[in-house]
């Protein structure tokens, strides 16, 4: 453990009287906030405090800037990119005792949420009234709504709801310091001063402590439709989804796995995978016959356009068995590879033909086994490097460099919903200009000017 500084020990004492047993440096306490899923090794916190309220995240980041310690948010550690991992000697925040749905009010289109209730939770609350969040990241069921608006997360709604950012009004936010600041709208319509909810969102809790948020939310459609489609390749599905698009469809889901990704999940849900190299995953919703007939009608161009097979599901049994299929990719190519590195690449949607052939040559090309899957109609798709071990994964970064810079020569972006955390803040400069590094360098130093809030995370590190 890096040792205890002076700063941090009075940080300890003063803040023991109000927090008592929701602050620790316990060991087992500290490993258990040390992590997240982005594969990246543990760190180091010194501690970890659990705060209630939006005045106790408020003690706790005056009381450390005065002393200069260095904080982390957290919350359900399920980021992909490393950032919320304490990199040694930072007192971990953690957030997820603030779970309150505050208010749910369906009649003005929005809830107010605390940030450590569950994604689902909300899903399940607003779906009581007849209501829907839409934002729904594969980790739905255990990701917190404030990482999420942390990480401005996406899913497998986004292509027909989009992500995270649509759908976030307003903040309470609290600086470094203390300062607890109200951001943003309760009506539908609002554009006083710069948009600084936005700027919030996505900046992976590098500028503020977000301690509650307003929420939109949206009537729930009456009828969902779920359809399987089998393709003999990636490629061939690709084509087929660009045909779905020209014909004037928009699903609400449209989910690819390849051949890799399908080996990963077979038999292990009970939606029997019809036979063939790559699946697509198509949803849709709206009223009862529309939802049904703009299904049916994706299916026919996708068989008049390589489609192999296809199933629609009948119930919402088989619709949320093809669902979870998708879902158990990640975590079942996890077990097979553990050391794989999977990159949230997303491209302009009529470029997607070109990513997978060239990533797949890429990573072939070195040795490495390679599965692409997730977000096809949203052009975001998981590009995996599959490794074994360490050896492999050292020898995966460099093409992980050499694709991701294809990536954005064909106009698109490194991190299409993970974010840029510890896992790619080195990778940042091929998408992005100095110059433009730079403004946001200048951002963080504004929000917060001796950077003790989730320091070294979402830029490249500099001396500077
Ligand atoms: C997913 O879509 O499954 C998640 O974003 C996680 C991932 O596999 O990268
Ligand atoms: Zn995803």
């Amino acid at each position: 453990m890096t040792g205890r500084t002076p700063a941090l020990d009075t940080l300890f004492t003063r803040l023991h009287t109000r927090f008592k047993e929701r602050l620790t440096d316990a060991p087992e306490a500290r490993a258990a906030v040390a992590g997240d899923e982005s594969g990246l090794p543990p760190g180091d916190p010194a501690g970890v405090v659990w705060p209630l309220s939006t005045s106790e995240v408020a003690v706790i980041a005056k009381e450390a800037a005065l002393l200069g310690v260095a904080l982390v948010p957290r919350g359900g550690g399920t980021g992909k990119a490393g950032g919320c991992i304490a990199q040694g000697g930072e007192l971990v925040v953690d957030m997820s005792r603030m779970r309150r749905l505050v208010t749910l009010r369906p009649q003005d289109l929005y809830a107010v949420v605390e940030p450590g209730l569950i994604n689902a939770e909300l899903g399940q609350a607003a779906s009581e009234v007849g209501f829907m969040y839409p934002p729904d990241p594969a980790s739905f069921e255990s990701c917190t709504l404030g990482g999420n608006i942390a990480t401005n997360a996406g899913g497998a709604r986004a292509v027909k709801y989009g992500t995270t950012h649509a759908y976030v009004w307003g903040l309470t936010a609290v600086l470094m310091g203390g300062e607890v600041l109200h951001m943003g709208r309760r009506s539908i319509k609002g554009v006083a001063g710069y948009d600084l909810t936005a700027l919030l969102v996505g900046s992976e809790g590098t500028l503020a402590f977000i301690t509650e948020a307003i929420v939109h939310i949206v009537p729930a459609p009456p009828a969902v439709e779920t359809a399987w489609l089998a393709f003999a390749d990636a490629l061939g599905a690709s084509r087929a989804a660009e045909r779905i698009f020209a014909a004037g469809l928009v699903p609400r889901m449209m989910e690819l796995l390849d051949r890799e990704a399908l080996a990963a999940v077979r038999g292990k849900t009970p939606f029997r995978i019809p036979e063939g190299e790559a699946g697509l995953l198509l949803e849709t919703d709206g009223r009862d016959e529309v939802a049904l007939l703009e299904l049916t009608r994706m299916c026919e161009v996708a068989l008049e356009h390589g489609a192999t097979a296809s199933a629609i599901a009948t119930n919402e049994r088989d619709r949320e068995a093809m669902r979870r299929t998708r879902r158990l990719v990640s975590s079942s190519l996890k077990e097979l590879f553990p050391f794989k590195i999977s990159d949230d690449t997303a491209v302009p949607r009529s470029r997607m033909p070109e990513l997978l052939t060239a990533a797949r040559a890429e990573a072939e090309g070195a040795g490495l086994a390679f599965a692409a899957y997730g977000h096809l109609g949203d052009g975001n798709v998981h590009i995996n490097l599959l490794c074994r071990n360490a050896t492999e994964r050292a020898r995966a970064q460099g093409v992980r460099r050499r694709l991701l810079t294809t990536v954005v020569a064909l106009g698109g972006t490194i991190t299409g919903e993970h974010g840029i955390g510890l896992a790619k803040r080195d990778l940042l400069d091929l998408e992005q200009s100095a110059e433009l590094i730079a403004l946001q360098r200048r951002l963080k130093h504004t929000f917060d000017p001796r950077n003790l809030l989730n320091p070294g995370k979402g830029l490249p590190v500099s001396s500077t």
